[in-house]
Parts: C-alpha cells; structure tokens; sequence
C-alpha cells in the first residue's frame, strides 16, 4: 500500500495528567449509551501530545462504561508514536497519522483536544469535515481547548451533519466570571468573541446571570453556577436535562448550550464552507 503524508502539521506537545479529566467525564456520560450499542466501538484520541498519558486515561475511563472499547491514540510526530508505544495494552493502541485518521474502521468518537486552536480558523473548519466524514454512522466528534492543568476547558460536539452543541467547563474556584473561560474557545469561536457574534453575547449573559446570581455564593460557588446556569436558560438554548444539562451536570462546573446559538454570523476568511453561517 503506497504511504501517504499525514494531513496536518506537527505541533507542541504539550499535556500532562488529568487535564482532560473534565471532558473524559462529559464524554462518558453523554456518550455513554452510544459506546455501550455500537458494534466493536472504536474511540480516537487525535493528537495526544508529548506523552501517553491522556490517551491512557481516556482509554480507562471509557472501559469502565464499554468494557471491550478500543482507543488508538494518533499523533503526527513519529518521536510521540515510538515514545507511547511500550504502553500499548489490548484494546490500546498508538499509530502515526493526522486528520485522514488511519484506522482500520470508523471510529464512533473522536476526542481531538488542544489540537485544533494551533491551527487557522479557516483551516479548522476544513479538518472538522475531514474528521466528520471518517465517522462511523451516528459517530461524534469532541474537539476542545483546556488550560495547562485543565481547570477552564471548552469543547465543542459534533456529528457527521455538523458542530451540535458548545460546552463551558471549568473548576470553581478557576475563573472570576464565566466568560474568564472565553480564551478557551475552540479555533471556531476564539475570534468571535468580539461585539456583534454571538458567542459574545452568551458570554455576556452568562456574566449576567452569574452577577444576579452572587448571593447563591454564600452556599457556595457551586450552588451560584446552578443558579446562574438555570437563569441563563431563559434566554438561551442552554441544555436542561442529563445527558447534556440538568443540575447533575450544572454541579460539576458544566453549561452546554445547543451550537446554532452560539455558531459564528460570517465566514472565517478563506473559509471554504460553514455548516451554520
Ligand atoms: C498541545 S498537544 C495536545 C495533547 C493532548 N491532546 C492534550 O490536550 O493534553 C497537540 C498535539 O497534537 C498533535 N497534532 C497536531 N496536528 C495533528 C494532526 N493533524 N494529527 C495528529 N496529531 C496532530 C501535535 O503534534 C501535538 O503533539
């Protein structure tokens, strides 16, 4: 078979322990049935960095909701490839490739997280068609951006139609006010945090209700976040009800809100196609 070059750019590599433990937990909840009714289920960790580690966790977490998961870690540096292979085990395994995901069947999810922001705008949206078009039938994609240690993340799902849903995370005592967490964008959204988009203007309002909602501090920071998260809802498609919103999700520091609310008015420049212009 003649060996084609990997679609992407190696980038840092930067990760570490338990930064993704938030998105790991979204994905085992909201996920979870998907995982536990696909045939063979196939999970891809695209772009796992520097060490194995995330890979791993990811790999474990999602075993103890699918027991015979697979999860294959893809990296485009062949150093990170050769560097996580001793820690293959059955059922996890590391391969070189990029965005064409070189699998042998469609992956049922992609997690790709700080992958994507150290590319162009338009360039993002090109590689979430790519990745979209490589799922298996029902298949999703989460595509994020955490801090170093992982306390302010925000993701993005996605099926093969398109982005669905915009998610906010972050540990409470992390941010000031919600929108603290806007330089966690995904590369869809970090520059269209500006007057005039709307993702700005749910920041905005999420900044509101957060503000009328400081008196719940004295119940604590969680019990503000839910009363911010309830009152946010009155004006925005914000999730509701498990497995994407409810006060069982509200109380780990989550707001999910449905993606056409959120999704940019306009074209990235040399943006081919937007699925929600
Ligand atoms: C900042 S690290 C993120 C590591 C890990 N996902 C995390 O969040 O901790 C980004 C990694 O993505 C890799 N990468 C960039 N583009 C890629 C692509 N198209 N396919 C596979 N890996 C890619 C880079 O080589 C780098 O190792």
């Amino acid at each position: 078979m003649r060996a084609t070059r990997p679609v992407g750019e190696i980038t840092r590599g930067t990760t570490g322990h338990n930064r993704l433990r938030r998105s790991d937990r979204w994905i085992a909840a909201v996920f979870g049935r998907l995982l536990r009714s696909a045939d063979r289920p196939l999970v891809v960790d695209l772009g796992y960095g520097a060490s194995h580690t995330t890979t791993l966790e990811l790999f474990l977490r999602l075993r103890r909701v699918r027991p015979d998961v697979e999860v294959t870690g893809i990296e485009i540096d062949p150093a990170r490839v050769a560097a996580a292979r001793p820690y293959e085990r059955p059922g996890l395994s590391f391969r070189l490739g990029g965005f064409e995901l070189p699998v042998d069947r469609p992956p049922v999810l992609v997690r790709a997280f700080n992958v994507l922001r150290q590319y162009g705008e338009a360039e993002a949206w090109r590689h979430w068609d790519l990745l979209r078009s490589r799922l298996a039938p029902d298949g999703v994609i989460v595509e994020g951006t955490c801090s170093e240690v992982g306390h302010r993340a925000a993701w993005v799902g996605l099926d093969a139609a398109g982005p669905r849903t915009l998610t906010l995370a972050a540990r409470f005592d992390a941010f000031e006010r919600p929108s603290d967490l806007a330089d966690r964008l995904p590369k869809a959204l970090i520059h269209r945090n500006v007057p005039g988009e709307p993702v700005h203007a749910f920041l905005r309002d999420f900044d509101r209700a957060w503000a009328v909602s400081a008196p719940l501090a004295s119940y604590g920071v969680r019990q503000r976040w839910i009363a911010a998260a309830e009152a946010l809802c009155a004006g925005w498609p914000v999730f509701r009800h498990p497995p994407l919103g409810g006060r069982s999700r509200w109380r780990l520091g989550e707001v999910t809100v449905a993606w056409d609310a959120v999704a940019p008015l306009g074209r990235a420049p040399g943006e081919g196609r937007l699925d929600n212009p």
